[in-house]
This record gives C-alpha cells, structure tokens and sequence, in this order.
C-alpha cells in the first residue's frame, strides 16, 4: 500500500513537517519526483533542518528512506545534505537507498539552467537555478546520465561527450561563467555517492509492497508547478501530480490508497507566474513576516495572498485527494478578516474553472470574506481548544472542495498538528 502527501498549491505548504510527522506510521518513505529546487524543512531535537534531496523520512528510525527514479538527482547537495544528517546520527547505509535509473544532475546542466534564464529577460520563470528543467530535457531528449551509470566504466567518456553537447548550447546563450570549481566538487561528490546504496529501484520498492509494507510517498513542489497541470510556462519540469508516483517509483496505481493534499490556510508562490490571490500590499507583506514567507532553497521572498478554493479544488481533482492537510493557520492568527477566493472572474464571466492561459488572462479573484479568529491557537492541543471562526473557515473549505481538512497545523514544530477529523 503506498498514500502519497503532496502540496496542492505551488509549494512550500509545509510538506517535509508534514510528512516528518506522520513517516512514525509507514516503513518507507519515497521521493518520486523533483531534485533539489525542493527545501522540506523540519525540526529535529529543535534544531532547523533543510532536506533537498533526502527524504523526509530519514529522522524516523528504523525507517527506509528512497529517492525514486523519477528523482533528478545532485550529488553534490546529496553529499552535503548526507553529512548534515549523519551529523544528528543517523546512519545512512541502513536508511538510504537510490534508484539507479534516477538522473544525474551536471553542473553543466546548472549553467544551462542560469544560462536559460538568463536569456529570457522579464519572462523568466524564476526557477531555483539548481538545473531541474535542464536535466528533465535531457531525461526526456534521451542524452542524460543516470546513477546506474556511475558504475559503467564508461561513465568519464559518456560525460565528456554531454559536456561537449552543453557546452556549444552555452556557447549559445554566450555564457562565459568557469564551471570548473563546480565539476571539481562533483567529480568528488560522485565518489562519495558510489559508496550509497544504490538499488534497482523498481524491484526495491516491489519487495517492500510484498512484504506488506507501508509506503509513503513525498512529494515535492506543488500541484499548480506540475509540468502538464500547472501554470505552464512558470511551471517546474517534473509531474508533482499523483500520477508521478507510478512513473516516479514505478509502482502501479492499484498500490495508491491515500492522497494527502497539503495547503496553507492561506497562498504563497515563489518565482515568476500567475498568483490571482497575490496582495501585492501591507496585508501581504503582513503574511510574509508572519508566516516567515522567505524560501527554503533560494531565501527569496515569497509572494502571499488569500487561500484560492478554484486553483484548490482542481488540485484535489487532479489529484483524487482523499485528506486535506491545513497548515499554517496560526499565520492567520493576528488578521481581524480572512478573504477567500471562490470564483474567478475572466472578461466579465464568473467561472470556478482554472483556465487554460492563466498567466494571460489574468483572472480576477472573486472573495468571500470570513471573520477572524484574533486569537493565538499556535499553542492548542486539540480541536475543542481551536476558535468556533477557526472552524467556521475549515467547515467552508471542506464544503467547496467536497474533501474534508483531517488536519491543522498550528506552528512548525513536529507535533503542533491537531486531528480534526
Ligand atoms: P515544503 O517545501 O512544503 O516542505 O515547505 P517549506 O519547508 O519550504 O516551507 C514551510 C515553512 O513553514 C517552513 O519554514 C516550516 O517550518 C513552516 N511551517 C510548517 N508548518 C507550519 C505551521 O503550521 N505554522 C507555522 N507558523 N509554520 C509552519
Ligand atoms: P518545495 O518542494 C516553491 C518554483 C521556482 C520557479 C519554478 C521552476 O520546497 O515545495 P525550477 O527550479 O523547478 O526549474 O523552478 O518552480 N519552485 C518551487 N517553488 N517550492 C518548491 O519546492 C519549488 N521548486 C521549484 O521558484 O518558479
Ligand atoms: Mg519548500
């Protein structure tokens, strides 16, 4: 049996607390999908921790944690990433394996990334410039090296040959960075990588499911960044979808019980793109510092703005989410009056469809406004110690979407999450 958590919005919903929390109940947590654009923060023995690339699973003993072939994969964040987490003792040759088939991101494949980005000027996507879109086109173009392939004793010749490739597409964009500093650390970091464990993932994951084991797996990034459902073009280049969890593990869709959807009470977005509940004012900014919108992988400011219920339950519908995660709603702690999107209106037409060309038609957000609960509930233990407006918001949204919050989120802490459900 595998349940999936995912964020339903576009990222940082709070997915690596979340799936920290509730890895206690499974034997293995997966990552299918995304490299490190991702930043899953959680809080161990009350220290900060980032994970990138590592499953959020790894703090939980005796627990298997896998990054996925659908996983695109940096050694040279895996290797520092590994040290931090050995650091609190974990032991990573008993909890962490890689998928052979998972793709390798080169540096090369960083400067095209910067490269790209560069050359689109105001249209950028604003991506993390970690080489995700990059390596997902050599994935697809059929160019790239995967994991497996260190252990070819053609690895060198395969890699002087790529790098040529990308070095005439960098010629180019006329991009003029020495990466050599880049390819020292990574030839280091792939040594380090070797000594991993790395598994045919397929056959891996296929034993545990027949041994009955329990499988969670982690999603990262956020539904409206999925590369066919999200805000295309300002999208990431992986399937942050459930349907990436057959491909991204190769585990078949019967497998799938649970979809645990993660959203904030309220909306963030970082990065280029289309935001209708974007406050592009004091009320925003009040978000930002609040809720410490700054992101986890790159540090840049996040944009905020009121819960979006269009951009929500088409995620849900995507998704076939079976269980909503609400976090954050502390964030919402100190604001007399909440909005809520529950329609778009696009040349004068209500619809509570998410279009097609969103960053064209700029659909303007249609609010339905709710009390504040003007209380501090980071503290609260259990539903009964959670304000009667609290409830009255989470009643609204589990009616919209048709699936219920099964949780709240109060603060970041590991266990600052009340069943509500
Ligand atoms: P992810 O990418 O979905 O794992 O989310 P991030 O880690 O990028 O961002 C979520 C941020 O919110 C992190 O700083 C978390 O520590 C924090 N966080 C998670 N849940 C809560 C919550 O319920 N309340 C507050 N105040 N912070 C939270
Ligand atoms: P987690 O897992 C928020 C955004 C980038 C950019 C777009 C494309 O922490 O939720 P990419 O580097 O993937 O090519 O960038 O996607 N993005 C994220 N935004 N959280 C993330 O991950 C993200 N990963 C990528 O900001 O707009
Ligand atoms: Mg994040």
């Amino acid at each position: 049996m595998v349940d999936v958590i995912l964020g339903l919005q576009w990222g940082d919903e709070g997915k690596g607390k979340i799936v920290d929390f509730f890895a206690k109940d499974y034997d293995v947590v997966a990552r299918f999908q995304g490299g490190p654009n991702a930043g899953h923060t959680l809080y161990v023995e009350d220290k900060k921790v980032v994970l990138h690339q590592i499953p959020s699973g790894v703090f939980r003993p005796g627990i298997i944690n896998l990054i996925g072939n659908g996983v695109v994969l940096d050694p040279v964040t895996l290797r520092r990433e590994c040290e931090t987490v050995a650091s609190f003792g974990v032991d990573l040759k008993k909890s962490l394996f890689i998928a052979e088939r998972t793709h390798l991101i080169l540096p090369t494949h960083r400067a095209l990334d910067k490269a790209a980005e560069l050359s689109k000027g105001t249209q950028k996507i604003g991506s993390t410039l970690k080489g995700i879109g990059p390596t997902y086109m050599d994935k697809t173009g059929r160019n790239g090296l995967r994991v497996g392939d260190l252990l070819d004793k053609n690895f060198t010749t395969s890699y002087i040959k790529l790098r040529l490739k990308h070095q005439r597409l960098l010629d180019n964009y006329n991009f003029q960075e020495d990466i050599s500093a880049w390819e020292e650390e990574f030839f280091e970091a792939l040594e380090f990588l070797k000594e991993l464990n790395i598994v045919n993932g397929e056959y891996f994951i296929h034993e545990q499911l027949r041994a009955g084991k329990r499988v969670l797996a982690e999603g990262a990034q956020g539904s409206m960044l999925d590369i066919d459902f999200g805000t295309f073009p300002y999208v990431t280049s992986s399937s942050t979808v459930s349907a990436g969890v057959c491909s991204g593990l190769g585990v078949s869709p019967q497998y799938i019980r649970d979809v645990i959807g993660v959203t904030k009470a309220y909306c963030t977005r970082v990065g280029g793109g289309p935001f209708p509940t974007e406050l592009e004012n004091e009320m925003g900014e009040e978000l930002r510092r609040i809720g410490n919108e700054f992101g986890a992988t790159t540090g840049r400011p996040r944009r905020c703005g009121w819960i979006d219920l269009v951009a929500l339950n088409f995620a849900c519908m995507i998704n076939g989410v079976t269980k909503i995660v609400m976090t954050k709603a502390d964030v919402l702690d100190a604001f007399s009056e909440l909005q809520v999107c529950t329609a778009y209106k696009i040349n004068g037409k209500e619809t509570n469809q998410v279009p097609f060309q969103m960053d064209k038609l700029k659909p303007e957000p249609q609010y339905r406004s709710f009390a504040g609960w003007n209380t501090n509930t980071s503290g609260a233990k259990k539903i009964e110690e959670l304000p009667q407006t609290m409830k009255t918001y989470v009643d609204f949204i589990n009616q919209y979407l048709g699936v219920q919050i099964h949780y709240i989120s109060n603060g970041p802490g590991r266990e600052q999450l009340i069943q509500v459900q």
